[in-house]
């Protein structure tokens, strides 16, 4: 048989005063690499847009307050990656529901831990919005211009909420089953759309199949799904209009004022 030739090395045309050109596997792996990312840019142009939202500009006197956004930020992602293990296992019907949350904690491969962090997870988040919000409150960085990013706020914090009311029946344990009857009692006794919310809820006039399916699907599209675009819009807002600067820090003067004259 004849013998094949053997394919020459990757190579690339030698730079003025080098060797042979050949690429070291380190080299070529770079190379690659970067190869990727400006056949991305170069097809989406996303590079400016991620450089715009990550390469910012932020105040002096910046503290660990500042950082219980991002730890808001991260408990939400921490919940979703959670949830959607749960979901592989977890079964929304009356009959099956309470059987598959113990099949999760008892037989699923890190099931116990991954239902841990997934309820552990959502008081945290909880703790951690309010804390985001004293510190936005006590710093003043609600007021103009960001008005718009704090009233975005006030609804995620009522969707986080919410969050924590629908996954609270899943589990259809005792406790779930008669807390989600009060609660949703409580909220028909709110004025005008209370008795309308409480129907909905309910999924009828009856406790039942209706009801868990119905908490399941808001608890896991409806209001995740809201909660990822008006996060995305937070984050907008927050990038564009800058972080605001700590209240303890003075005011300075302008430098040098400079007179506008109308033509
Ligand atoms: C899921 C919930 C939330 C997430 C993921 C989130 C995320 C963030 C992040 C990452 C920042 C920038 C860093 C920082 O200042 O900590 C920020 C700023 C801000 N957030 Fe939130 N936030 C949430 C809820 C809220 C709530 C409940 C409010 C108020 C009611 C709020 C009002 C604001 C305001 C006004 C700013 C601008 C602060 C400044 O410029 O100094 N946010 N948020």
């Amino acid at each position: 048989m004849p013998k094949l030739p053997l394919l020459p090395a990757r190579t690339r045309p030698a730079r003025p005063g080098e060797g042979s050109g050949a690429l070291d596997p380190i080299e070529a792996a770079t190379e690659a690499g970067l190869t990727v990312v400006d056949w991305l840019d170069e097809r989406t142009a996303l590079s400016p847009g991620i450089r715009w939202l990550l390469f910012r500009k932020v105040p002096r006197g910046i503290n660990w307050a500042y950082t219980l956004g991002s730890a808001t930020l991260f408990a939400f992602l921490s919940q979703a990656v959670t949830g959607v293990f749960l979901a592989m296992y977890y079964r929304p019907s009356i009959n099956s529901a309470y059987e598959s949350i113990r099949n999760i904690n008892d037989n699923v491969f890190l099931g116990q831990f991954v239902h841990g962090m997934h309820k552990w997870g959502a008081s945290v988040m909880i703790a951690l919005i309010f804390l985001h919000m004293a510190r936005v409150f006590f710093f003043g960085a609600y007021k103009y211009p960001r008005e718009l990013t704090w009233v975005i706020g006030v609804v995620l914090l009522i969707l986080t909420l919410a969050m924590g009311f629908t996954g609270y029946l899943l589990p259809f344990d005792q406790r779930s089953y008669w807390a989600t009857i009060v609660g949703v009692n409580i909220n028909g006794t709110g004025p005008f759309i209370g008795p309308y919310l409480s129907d909905f809820l309910r999924g009828g006039p009856d406790w039942g199949a209706t009801t868990l399916s119905r908490f399941y699907s808001i608890h896991m599209l409806l209001i995740p799904g809201l909660m990822a675009a008006l996060i995305g819009f937070h984050l907008y807002l927050v990038t564009k209009l800058g972080i605001s600067a700590a209240p303890w820090l003075n005011a300075t003067e302008p430098e040098e004022v400079v007179e506008v004259v109308e033509v």
